[in-house]
This record gives C-alpha cells, structure tokens and sequence, in this order.
C-alpha cells in the first residue's frame, strides 16, 4: 500500500527513484511522483495512473553528480487519485513522501490554515511538510524541526523528507509503517519502504523500529528511537533473488506466479518432512504443551487460508480452532485465554489490521505464531515463532502462490500438532506425508487443462454475477475462488458452502448466473452433487470442476483422480486461479494492477 523511495549518492538519482518506485508499483498505482537535487536545486515532477505516466513526464529531465532524493507511488487513502493529491508534497522549500495515515491531519490542518499555511491537496500527508516548516520558523533548525513534528503526528507512517534549506540530508521516521535503509560500499544509502528496491543496490540493510526517525547525510546516518536516544543501525544482510521477480516470458506475473507454485511449493515442503515426521524446527520443542486452542488471524486471501487450516486442526490434531477476520478481531473486545495459540497469516507481514491483533495478542500474553512469506517482516520480527512460506516475492497483486504455500503449511502444522498430541496414528501419519509429497505434482499444470480453460472463459464474461460453491475445505477454496475472479476481473462473484444455497441464495438462479461448482471425489460428492443439482434445475448456468463425469453441467472442466481430497484441493486451486486469469485478459484488464488495490494493506 503506496511504496516509497530515497537515496542519497553520486549516481543517477532520476534513474534510481524510478527503478525503485518500479519495484514497488504493485503496492499503489494511482499515481507516482519524484522530488530530487539537481544543480543545487530541488524539482519535483508527479503523475496520475501508473509510472509509465511519470517516466514519460520526467524522460528529458537529467540528473549528474550528488544528489538527494525521495519519491513515492500511492494507493490513495485521503483525496481522489489526482495529480495535486500525488506526492512529495510541498511546503515553501521542502518535499514530502509518506506511507501510512495521519490520523490527526485534519486539527493540525486548521490550526496550519490559521497560520497562514497554503494547502493543494486534500491528503492527509501534506500537513507532515507545512507543520514542519512551521516548526522551523520557530526553532532555525532542520532536525529539531523535523523531530518536533513528528511528536506532533499521530498514527501510522513511514515518512522521507527534504529541504532546500539542509539540502544534503533525508529526513526519516517509522511508526507501523515498514522502513529500511540499505548501504553499500561507496557509501549511497538507499531508502525504501520494502526491500526489493533495494536487491542489487545493497548488500546490508537496516530495519527501522517502530518510533525510529533521524536523517542521513553523504557521510553519516543518524537513528533515534522513540525514547529519543541516540542508537546504532542494525545491518543485516538481504538475501533475495532478484531473480525470482522478473515475469520471464508470462503474461502476467500472476501467470508466472500460479505456474510456479510446484517448485515454491517443494521449496516450502523442503526439510520439513521425514517418513513418518513432520518437522518445524524453527518452532522448538514443546511449542503446542499447554494450548488447548489455536485462533487464526488474518485478512483477505490470507483469511482464506486459515479457514481452509481451521478444518484440517480440528479434523487431524482434535484442536478447538476459531477463524477472525483481523479487522473485526481488533475492535470487538475479544475474550483471550492463555492456553490459546494466536496464529497470524500474512503474505506481506505489514497488513495493519493482522498486525495489530498480533500485538494484541502479545500483550494479553498469549503464544504467538505468524505464517508469512516475507522474512524480517513486521510480524516476524513481534511474534514468538515464525513459519516462513518460502514463496518468494509475490508481484501480483491478487495472491496466488503465497495461498498455496499458506494451505501446504497449514496441513503440515495440523499434522505436527496431530504428532504431539497423538491424534494420529504413525501409519496415518505416514499416509498423510505420502499425499504432502505430491502437492507440487498435483498443481503442475498441464497445456490442454490451460488450453480448455482459456477457450472456456470466453463464455463467461458477462452475465450477473458468479457463485463459487464447495463444501468442507472447498467451502473455503470456494471464498477464494470468487475473491480472485472479483479481483481481476471485476465481475460480481460470491463464494457459497453448496449447502447453502437454498436458504436464500438459489433465488437467484437463471441462465445469466454462473455457477462454478467444486466437486471433489472425496470430499461429500455425493451431497456435493446434489446440489448443484438444484441449482441446474432452476437453470443456472453450471461450470462443474470435478475429476468425476458431471452430465448435469454447461461446461465440466475434469481435473485428475487423487487419492486424497487435500491434493484434489491443489488442483481445483489451480485451475480457479487459471479461470479468473482468463476472463480477466480477455475482459482486457490489467490483471497484475487490478483497479483501485493495492499489495500490502498498511493502511487500517
Ligand atoms: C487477495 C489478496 C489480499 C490479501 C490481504 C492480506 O488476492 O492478496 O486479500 O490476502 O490483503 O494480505 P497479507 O496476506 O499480506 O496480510
């Protein structure tokens, strides 16, 4: 959710804002926009949609020698996508980047305007730079000023500022917003709100804390924490591979994304599985004793995951297991009881509202555990135990790899925890490593399964509206399935359990409604069946997915025989994934950049 950029350095400061903001395009698109030194002098340039608008605005404009700059691609929260709402913002002679919310923007706004302050937008970030330079008249100095002010903010941020009148400095401070800065060794310091603007730039990188603020010169970087304490960076070395977020020949990143779920998917299996065990080292020994419960937390797709783990805990490790949606968690006095583990599931490891149960959570002093795929994250870095999802970086924004990689964990937990409290026998458990080793096999995808989907997909992309419906865990992969085609295609869809259906949804039934009905061999086929069924009798338009012939269907797409109900869930995953995928490109749409999201929720 919005991505920011600063560097200090000797090289094309233009060309690197850019790169960097590139990098993070898949987190805000609704405009884009630089603020740099050049000849001793600061330009800014900004741009409404996406930041080919900003290159082409920026392509004659050249930087040389030492420069300072700060840019920022945003996912609007506060004032419409326009370009005065697009940042840096501005005061007399600084710039603004932000990544978050000003909660107090609109008191302090009156008392600026009172002053005498000029406003442009109708963002909340704007107040950041008039109220700094207010502070400024006051105190002649740029840091005190710059500290002063942001006592005054409350709420979430991660800001970079700029000012002609120290102009060789980045001013910077964290708050529930994530920051690092990297540094390499000629000594340019790269700022970013994520890491993978930073890949190939710098080897070492340092993540702010939250309270965190200070300023970086050519020469040196200054931290403060919240207590107003002077404090030493911490370098840690960033590993990703940058490889891994280049589109090599797909379409869509979400194309190279669902195609690479079997090899992330034995990544994510790799050293967890023996014959008869299954391994989480990195929870240590006895982490289940003593629970009695496990509370899953989480939003969006992420939420779906847990739903789908909430099955199998119960079904396998004879756990109590409760699902949240983080955002209605945070705010509805929820009991917590000690034996309880809190369990957050988080793609980006930033989205707030997930974040903050998990703090939540530490404070009434549960257990904590967070299932997420980006290491050093903000979750990693509060919760007791991590599982990592080994995904690597997600691009698209719709999640496709990141879930897969959720739900294989998840089995794999529920099956730990089933070992320490011996609801399983050995030869259960044995069975059930069996079907874990033959995930990956179960999402390869075959040419003629993408080929039927892509020429399926024609015949679906008008009508009013879609149901996705499955029972059990399918009920889930159903949520799912309706979230990705909402997403991407923007058709209305709605994932149902299958028996629902006649308790008011059914009503809806005739030819212009589709039905994509998930029906497994070996999970409740026979119920599965029969209402879907219902459904075809009221006229509904049907596309059944199942490995078993379906004459009561328009369309069938058969999917392979599994011997076990969680491999014929990878599969049908999949071929969802691939059906939204399509309807999307042929509706023409961006389907890496849907309209109005973004990836990683930091904003509440
Ligand atoms: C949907 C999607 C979102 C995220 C949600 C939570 O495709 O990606 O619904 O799942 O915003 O994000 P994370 O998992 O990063 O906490």
């Amino acid at each position: 959710m919005c991505g920011i950029v600063g560097y200090i350095g000797n090289k094309n400061t233009k060309e690197i804002l850019l790169n960097g903001l590139k990098e993070l395009e898949y987190r805000g698109y609704d405009s884009a926009g630089i603020a740099l030194l050049n000849n001793d002098d600061f330009f800014s340039f900004k741009a409404v949609g996406k930041l080919v608008n900003l290159e082409e605005k920026t392509k004659n404009f050249e930087t040389r020698g030492f420069a300072v700059g700060i840019g920022h691609t945003r996912w609007a929260t506060h004032g419409k996508p326009t370009e005065l709402n697009a940042h840096p913002h501005t005061g007399v002679h600084s710039y603004v980047v932000h990544n978050g919310i000003i909660e107090n923007y609109a008191e302090l706004k009156k008392e600026l305007i009172k002053e005498g302050s000029i406003f442009l937008s109708q963002t909340d970030t704007e107040v950041i730079v008039h109220q700094f330079e207010r502070n400024l008249k006051n105190t002649k100095n740029a840091f005190e000023a710059f500290e002063q002010t942001i006592s005054e903010l409350k709420g979430a941020y991660a800001i970079l500022l700029v000012t002609k009148e120290e102009k060789n400095k980045i001013f910077f401070a964290k708050n529930g917003s994530p920051m690092l800065v990297g540094i390499n060794e000629e000594n340019e310091k790269y700022f970013a709100s994520s890491d993978t603007p930073l890949i190939g730039q710098c080897n070492e990188v340092n993540y702010f804390e939250d309270g965190d603020y200070g300023y970086a010169t050519p020469a040196e970087l200054v931290i403060y924490d919240k207590t107003h304490e002077k404090k030493e960076p911490h370098f840690i070395q960033l590993t990703n591979n940058k490889l891994s977020a280049q589109k090599e020949g797909y379409r869509f990143f979400m194309e190279k994304e669902i195609y690479e779920q079997s090899s992330v998917i034995t990544d994510t299996l790799l050293g967890r599985l023996s014959d008869d065990a299954v391994i989480f080292d990195e929870l240590g020994k006895d982490f289940f004793e003593a629970i009695n419960e496990i509370k899953l937390c989480a939003c969006g797709t992420s939420y779906h995951s847990a739903l789908t783990a909430s099955y199998l805990f119960e079904r396998y490790a004879k756990i109590k297991t409760s699902v949240e949606v983080a955002s209605e968690f945070r705010y509805r006095s929820p009991i917590m009881s000690k034996e309880t583990l809190f369990v957050v599931i988080s793609q980006s490891g930033e989205t707030a509202d997930t974040l903050e149960t998990l703090k939540m959570a530490k404070k009434a002093g549960l257990k904590t555990l967070v299932i997420c795929n980006v290491d050093n994250s903000s979750m990693v870095r509060i919760a007791d135990k991590t599982i990592l999802t080994r995904a690597g970086i997600e691009k698209g924004v719709a999640s496709t790899k990141a879930f897969a990689t959720q739900v294989t964990v998840f089995w794999m937990l529920a099956l730990h925890v089933a070992q320490s409290k011996k609801t399983l026998t050995k030869d259960e458990l044995t069975q059930h490593i069996h079907y874990l080793r033959a995930i990956p096999t179960s999402v390869h995808i075959e040419d003629a399964m993408h080929e039927r989907i892509k020429r399926l997909s024609k015949r679906y992309l008008h009508g009013h509206g879609f149901f996705f419906i499955g029972r059990d865990v399918f009920f889930p992969l159903a949520l799912e399935g309706a979230l990705k085609l909402k997403e991407i295609s923007y058709l209305h869809a709605e994932g149902y359990p299958s028996g629902e259906m006649k308790h008011g949804p059914i009503a809806l039934a005739d030819p212009e409604l589709f039905t994509i009905a998930l029906l497994p061999q070996h999970m409740l086929y026979e119920k599965s069946k029969s209402n879907v069924e219902e459904l075809s009798a009221r006229d509904s338009t049907i596309c059944a997915i199942s490995p078993l012939e379906f004459d009561k269907a328009d369309d069938f797409i058969q999917t392979k025989k599994h011997e076990h109900y969680m491999l014929e869930f990878f599969e049908m995953m999949v071929v969802l994934q691939l059906l939204s995928l399509e309807i999307s490109i042929r509706l023409g749409n961006d389907v890496d950049m849907p309209r109005n999201l973004a990836k990683s929720v930091t904003v509440e």
